[in-house]
């Protein structure tokens, strides 16, 4: 499998399960935007990758504000000259019941997990319907197949992520654009250490951890690999699909 010579922006690739993906395909050759939020972490993504020899660029973005982000795909455009591969990956989250959510809780995660993304694929698409070449590979979750207690907003942006997924796809098969989705059950990422602090949390991991029948949490080492097949040519004729990496938590 290779990536040689594509341009691949990964959101959300200053940590966690991003970074692990645009370690991946970096790793096939192709060059990666490392675009984040904490502008910091992005940077320090990008040396990793030209340290192993790979072409990066941080840019610092808030995926759920629609300038930012096009922004971001001008910088891209300006410093390779084509986006060949879109990895939607920056998400956020809070465990709660709904019921303790606030209005400021749905909105900043409608924002993220729905918005965020929503913004980086119209951004995007247009370009590669004209150059009639396009993989967009969308991080969904396990939440938003089968639902998961305490994440109730989270679980339907992540459901209507998966439907958005498949009208794009369908939408835009006709240019040979891919479009497809990974959903990773838990995964131990940064994000989730935060989300699950304390002695509740080692409970609810544990609770986690027995739900999978290959009995430990993802690495995001375990995720990446899923995505870049999806980005790579050897999956041109998949689309539209979901699909879980998650030790077999759901099984549809
Ligand atoms: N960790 C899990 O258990 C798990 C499970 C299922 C799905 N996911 C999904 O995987 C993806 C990555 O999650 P993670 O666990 O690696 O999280 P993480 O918090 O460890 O990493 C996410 C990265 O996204 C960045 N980010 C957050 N908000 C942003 C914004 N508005 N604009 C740009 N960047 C932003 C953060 O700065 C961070 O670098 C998310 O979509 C998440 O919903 C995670």
């Amino acid at each position: 499998m290779t990536l040689k010579d594509k341009v691949a922006i990964v959101t959300g690739s200053g940590r966690g399960i991003g970074k692990a993906i645009a370690r991946k395909l970096s790793s096939l050759g192709a060059a990666v935007v490392v675009a984040d939020i904490r502008f910091e972490e992005a940077e320090k993504t990008a040396s990793i990758l030209k340290g192993e020899g790979g072409k990066a660029l941080a840019v610092g973005t808030d995926i759920a504000d629609r300038s930012q982000v096009e922004d971001m795909v001008r910088q891209t455009l300006s410093a390779f000259g084509k986006v060949d591969i879109l990895v939607n990956n920056a998400g956020w989250d809070k465990i709660e019941p709904f019921t303790k959510n606030t209005p400021d809780d749905w909105d900043r995660v409608i924002a993220i997990n729905l918005r965020g993304p929503i913004f980086c694929t119209r951004a995007v698409l247009d370009h590669m319907i004209e150059r009639k070449y396009g993989k967009i590979v969308f991080i969904g979750s396990d939440a938003g197949r089968v639902g998961s207690s305490g994440e109730a907003v989270y679980s339907a942006c992540k459901g209507g992520v998966i439907a958005f997924m498949k009208t794009l796809a369908r939408e835009n098969a006709r240019y040979q654009i891919n479009v497809n989705c990974v959903c990773p059950g838990a995964t131990d990422t940064p994000l989730l250490a935060e989300i699950t602090g304390g002695e509740t949390g080692k409970k609810i991991i544990d609770a986690m951890v027995n739900a999978v029948p290959l009995r430990r949490l993802a690495k995001p080492e375990d995720i990446a690999p899923a995505v870049a097949f999806l980005a790579s040519d050897e999956a041109g004729f998949i689309t539209g699909q979901t699909l879980s990496v998650s030790g077999g938590l759901t099984m549809c």
